[in-house]
């Protein structure tokens, strides 16, 4: 063959074997590529589609000076969410504010404001504006530390706000672009609850988790700030939550969710529940409706409450194949920290604290110097750095 001439195979003589072996590599590739194109036609068939009109109801930007508390309501208060986070929430603007048009949700370390001693023991802190219980509800807007008792100030302060009294939607489209805070066992989320419990307390009437993820940097063992999980809770009983059965996660290898913003959205209807992240091909949850919940819970007859048989009844009777989700729900985003719920669980990670111990706030401030190295200086890695929120009522 002379250099410079393009090389024809077809052209050479062969023996009809090799020959043969050669097209046939070309019809397999052919046949390959016909069978991905018909399976991403079901694929996306089978990805629900919302019908009818959505009506924007809230369009916030954080352009202005503060936060616009004809919509949003802080939650104050050092009770742990029935998680035992460790942080306390704050309506103080060191933890919640507006910057060049964006809102942070920024944790801040208590001991810049008390001091490391008072947090470990003698020291009683009372937040202000708390919104648990009066002022007199000591255990959820005081705390008191006892380094015998195993009892500390919350050693960090954070924010969570909401909707619930501006707005809610049944049915509709939620989008959120944010970007994650940065440091270990920070638990950013965007989620909904329910305005009331029409069907019972938690999680009888719902939770709605569009967007929960981790600070903790890549190499966590248990989904780091590079995977983001969306997730329905919900259950018959206020102990039994089967959210495991519904919930997905979308992961980037090697980005992470904590470096730039990324759009999360929520699409709801009388047919599906869809949670995904920046294109709906991204998809981390889709649930249809098309198996009653308490049908999907596979439940016993008769589960047991400490040492009692309970019959178990379904609360959603009443309803329909998307009932607990078939009423008015309202968005809340908050930054949490740490907790003895399993978010993180034990063992994984170099984690300062046991999710079964009393004393397990005491034990995360104990190691504070270590969590709080891997906690960015800077607010802008630090926080959950929120771009715009946007509700649609389905219309
Ligand atoms: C805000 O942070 C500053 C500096 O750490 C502190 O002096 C101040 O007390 C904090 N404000 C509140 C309400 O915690
Ligand atoms: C707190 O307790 C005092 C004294 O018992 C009572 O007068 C006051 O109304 C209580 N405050 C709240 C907010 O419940
Ligand atoms: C905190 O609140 C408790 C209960 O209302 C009160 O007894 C205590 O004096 C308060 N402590 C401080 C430091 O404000
Ligand atoms: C601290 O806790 C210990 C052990 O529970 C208790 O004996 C002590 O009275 C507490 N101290 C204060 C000041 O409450
Ligand atoms: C929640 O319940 C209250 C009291 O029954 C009622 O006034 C309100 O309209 C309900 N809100 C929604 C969104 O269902
Ligand atoms: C479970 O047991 C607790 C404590 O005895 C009781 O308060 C609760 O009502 C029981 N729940 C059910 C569904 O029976």
């Amino acid at each position: 063959m002379l250099t410079g001439e393009i090389y024809k195979p077809w052209l050479e003589k062969k023996d009809p074997l090799a020959r043969m072996a050669y097209w046939l590599t070309y019809v397999v590739a052919a046949i390959g590529i016909g069978a991905s194109v018909v399976r991403c036609w079901f694929a996306a068939k089978s990805v629900n589609m919302m019908t009818g009109n959505l009506c924007l109801i809230l369009d916030d930007e954080f352009n202005g000076d503060s936060l616009d508390t004809d919509i949003w309501d802080y939650e104050v208060t050092m009770g742990g969410f029935g998680n035992n986070e460790f942080e306390m929430t704050t309506d103080s603007s060191n933890n919640t504010f507006l910057r060049d048009g964006y809102l942070y949700i920024l944790p801040t370390l208590t001991s810049d404001v008390i001091g490391r001693d008072a947090i470990m023991n003698g020291y009683t802190y009372n937040i202000t504006g708390c919104t648990t219980g009066g002022t007199n509800d000591t255990s959820t807007c005081g705390a008191v530390s006892n380094i015998t008792g195993g009892t500390v100030i919350n050693p960090v302060m954070s924010a969570r706000i909401n909707t619930k009294k501006s707005r809610s939607i049944r049915y509709g489209r939620v989008e959120i672009k944010a970007k994650n805070p940065n440091g270990d066992w920070l638990w950013p989320a965007l989620w909904m609850l329910p305005v009331n419990n029409t069907y019972g307390p938690w999680p009888m009437s719902g939770e709605i988790d569009i967007m929960e993820s981790r600070g903790n940097g890549l190499s966590y063992a248990d989904q780091g700030s590079n995977y983001v999980q969306g997730s329905l809770n919900w259950g018959p009983l206020t102990w039994l939550n089967e959210v495991w059965r519904t919930t997905g996660w979308w992961t980037e290898r090697r980005t992470s969710f904590a470096s730039g913003f990324h759009t999360y959205a929520m699409e709801w209807d009388e047919n599906f529940i869809r949670i995904y992240v920046d294109s709906r091909l991204h998809g981390m949850l889709q649930v249809s409706f098309n198996v009653p919940f308490f049908d999907r819970g596979d439940f016993p007859p008769v589960v047991t409450n400490g040492s009692q048989q309970v019959v178990l009844e379904n609360p959603w009777a009443s309803g329909s194949k998307s009932t607990p989700f078939d009423i008015p729900f309202y968005l809340i985003m908050n930054v949490a920290v740490g907790g003895t719920n399993g978010w993180f669980p034990d063992n994984v990670g170099d984690k300062p604290w046991f999710n079964t111990a009393t004393d397990a706030m005491q034990q995360f401030a104990e190691e504070q110097d270590k969590w709080a190295a891997t906690w960015p200086e800077d607010d802008y890695s630090r926080a959950l750095v929120v771009d715009y929120v946007k509700m649609w009522q389905k219309c």
